[in-house]
């Protein structure tokens, strides 16, 4: 039997604190040994949102405790690891940062190569750490900083589809939240709100909904439930707007998914329809089941990864870090940390916020 590559993840790019430890059965199936993510959420609550610099800090204190409880839990010494992956991008230059320059340091300490790692990457191939999932198929992606459909081929190989001309849909969630006085991440909370409320009671815009193809916008929602939130005054109110905005977002993503389904299967000759949903809005159940009848209703195979593999992780991180190592694309040790990186080069250039419509 040979000796199969042990990789250390080490991500870092927003307000999750992780490492992870990942190597590779016979058949070339990754195997999770450890998989480690502290949250911040405690840490930026009071202030309704991430704040880079307090985000910055954390990720220094809790780092090397976090990068040695994943070489505990595998069960690994360190001088066992094959290879340090970190991610280096996109995401906050100051936390980014943090994650890069240990991962780097550690690499060179052990005298193993160092690769650099796109978090989308990592979020693109998050799948195949739970299924065998062949190429294509195409995902979304809906968190709290990325709302994108992409066209996953093979290793390198994306094609985005669409992505938010402004907000994410994760962001949206939390402000929203905001707006009516729920702490933060506001999404959860939301969704429970919802469930009380009257979806019809409120007529809120769908940005861009008939033009743009399968690109997203949430900013003009945020600013209408703002001048509405000013004038509610009970509770009833209160649930009706959260319901309003959940059916609006359940409506938005529908007609969205429709058309990147289209788009998808303009591209490629599909053998098989597979769309992959992944990021921390996949957990809201009302999205989720709208999303399931959509894929049945066009023979699509819906695959959700669970959530703590789909939301912000390591695993993610070095799982890309294992196929790149396979192939000997290593980084050198001046690699930079690249606070906007597209996965899809082309669309790197294209207008504005990345999107023409
Ligand atoms: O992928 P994720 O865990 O991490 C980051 O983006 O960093 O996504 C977090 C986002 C937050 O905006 C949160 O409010 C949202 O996912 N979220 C939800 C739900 N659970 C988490 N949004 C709507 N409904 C939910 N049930
Ligand atoms: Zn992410």
């Amino acid at each position: 039997m040979s000796k199969k590559p042990l990789i250390l993840g080490i991500e870092t790019s927003c307000d999750e604190t992780a490492a992870s430890i990942i190597t590779e059965n016979e058949q070339g199936n990754p195997i999770i040994l450890s998989n480690i993510v502290s949250s911040q959420v405690n840490v930026h609550k009071e202030f309704g949102g991430v704040v880079p610099e307090l985000a910055a800090r954390s990720h220094v204190e809790k780092i090397n405790w976090i990068v040695q409880k994943a070489i505990n839990e595998s069960g690994k010494k360190i001088t066992e690891i094959d290879a340090v992956a970190s991610t280096a991008g996109p995401g906050l230059v100051v936390c980014l940062s943090i994650g890069l320059s240990f991962g780097k340091a550690l690499a060179a300490s052990i005298n193993k190569p160092f690769i650099a790692i796109n978090h989308l990457e990592g979020h693109a191939l998050s799948p195949r750490l739970i299924s065998n999932l062949d190429y294509p198929y195409l995902l979304l992606l809906i968190s709290g900083g990325h709302s994108q459909f992409l066209s996953v081929e093979g290793l390198g190989k994306y094609k985005r589809l669409g992505t938010t001309i402004d907000d994410a849909l994760g962001e949206a969630f939390d402000k929203t939240a905001k707006l009516l006085g729920v702490a933060f991440p506001g999404g959860p909370q939301i969704e429970i709100l919802a469930k009380n409320g009257n979806p019809n009671r409120y007529n809120l815009p769908k940005p861009i909904f008939n033009k743009g193809g399968c690109n997203l916008s949430f900013a003009g929602l945020k600013t209408a439930i703002l001048k509405i939130a000013k004038n509610i005054k009970t509770e009833k109110e209160k649930f009706d707007l959260a319901a309003s905005f959940q059916k609006t977002i359940e409506e938005i993503l529908y007609k969205k998914t429709k058309i990147a389904f289209r788009d998808f299967e303009n591209r490629i000759k599909l053998k098989e329809k597979i769309f992959v949903v992944a990021g921390g809005v996949a957990a809201n159940k009302k999205i989720r089941s709208m999303l399931i009848n959509l894929c049945e209703e066009k023979n699509y195979k819906s695959i959700f990864p669970p959530i703590e593999l789909c939301g912000d992780n390591a695993a993610m991180i070095a799982m890309v870090g294992l196929e790149k190592f396979k192939l000997k694309q290593f980084s050198n040790l001046d690699y930079p940390a690249k606070p906007r990186w597209s996965l899809d080069e082309e669309a790197a250039f294209l207008k504005g916020a990345g999107v023409r419509l």
